[in-house]
């Protein structure tokens, strides 16, 4: 991250938090559930599926981790009232993981029960490195007992590759990502183009093993390069998606709508949006300068 755009994500970080809405709401689809839902609708119509995300992370109480399940039950209950295309997105420390990995087990397997239930499907997200391991654990825990769970793996970490391999004994169904996290160089690739090398590595495994894979990015070349993989290796379309967030690149999400291909798009909402906005404002920090300038011709 250069200093100019450390000094833009920190002059963010000081803003009331009214400015930051200002540039989250492209993000996120409201603080309701309804509002998720009519955002999902709005994609469906176009052909486009979902997963639904409920905004919160690093919960560390038990009461809270509960409330955070509960709501997490009535996206199933909504996605499947409302017959949406869509599945549910979750963090493993909201759901307790940085309480206890048990505790946090038996959420998520009531969530992927549930989702069983109705014929839906649980994505664990991946959040920062000293939960990999964990969350890793909880997942395979989750799949000796139901299919319909998946796991996301990271290409900027070293050990990413290794995990593919591991995970691909399990027909684990993937999502594969750059990763968001400031993690240690130590563990993590920091260059652009290593991280891009690996992420196609590793999506190239994954493929080779005929799992199914989500792939997770708005990087143009990345896309591209997914395409000439799919094309080469002769990759049917029902084993793998696209993937991606809410609000960025439309113009290449409909790109890959149009060329026949599916493309999911993760929709967060709820009250808790000022962590995610600002994780999205670190990864953009052409959004950041524009967001401060917005707030001072305000003032
Ligand atoms: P890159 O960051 O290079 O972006 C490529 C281009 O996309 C940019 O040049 C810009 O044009 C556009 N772009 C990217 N981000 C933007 C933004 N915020 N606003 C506007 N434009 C933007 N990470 C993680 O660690 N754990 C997880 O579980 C997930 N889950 C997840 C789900 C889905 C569906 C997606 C798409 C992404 C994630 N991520 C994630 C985040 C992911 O790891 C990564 O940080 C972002 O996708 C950005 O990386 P790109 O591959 O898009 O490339």
């Amino acid at each position: 991250m250069s200093l100019f755009h450390n000094l833009l994500v920190k002059a963010v970080q000081v803003m009331p938090t009214k400015a930051v809405w200002f540039f989250s709401k492209n993000y996120i689809a409201g603080n309701t559930l309804t509002d998720a839902v009519n955002k999902v609708k709005e994609l469906n119509s176009k052909g486009i599926l979902a997963t639904l995300d409920v905004l919160g992370e690093s919960i560390n109480n038990e009461e809270e981790a509960v409330a955070a399940k509960i709501e997490a039950l009535k996206v199933l209950d909504a996605i499947h009232e409302n017959k949406l295309n869509a599945n549910l997105s979750i963090k493993p420390t909201q759901m307790g993981l940085s309480i206890n990995e048990d505790f946090a087990y038996k959420q998520i397997l009531e969530l992927v029960h549930k989702a069983k239930q109705i014929n839906n499907f649980v994505r664990i997200d991946m959040e920062d490195s000293p939960y990999t391991d964990l969350t890793i654990n909880v997942y395979k825990k989750i799949f000796q007992e139901y299919k319909n769970v998946g796991i996301v793996l990271q290409a900027y970490l070293k050990r990413t590759y290794d995990d593919a391999v591991i995970l691909n004994k399990l027909s684990t169904n993937y999502r594969l990502c750059k990763g968001i996290y400031v993690e240690p160089a130590a563990i993590s690739y920091k260059d652009k183009q290593t991280i891009r090398k690996n992420y196609l590595k590793v999506l190239k495994t994954i493929l080779k093993n005929g799992n199914y894979v989500g792939i997770a990015t708005h990087d143009k070349y990345l896309i591209d390069e997914s395409y000439q993989i799919i094309k080469e290796m002769n990759i049917p379309k029902d084993k793998f998606e696209f993937q991606m967030l809410l609000g960025v690149r439309e113009d290449l999400r409909d790109k890959i709508n149009n060329d026949g291909y599916r493309i999911r798009i993760y929709v967060p909402y709820g009250k808790d949006w000022y962590a995610y906005s600002i994780r999205r404002l670190q990864e953009n920090p052409n959004i950041a300068g524009h967001i401060v300038k917005e707030f001072f011709s305000f003032r």
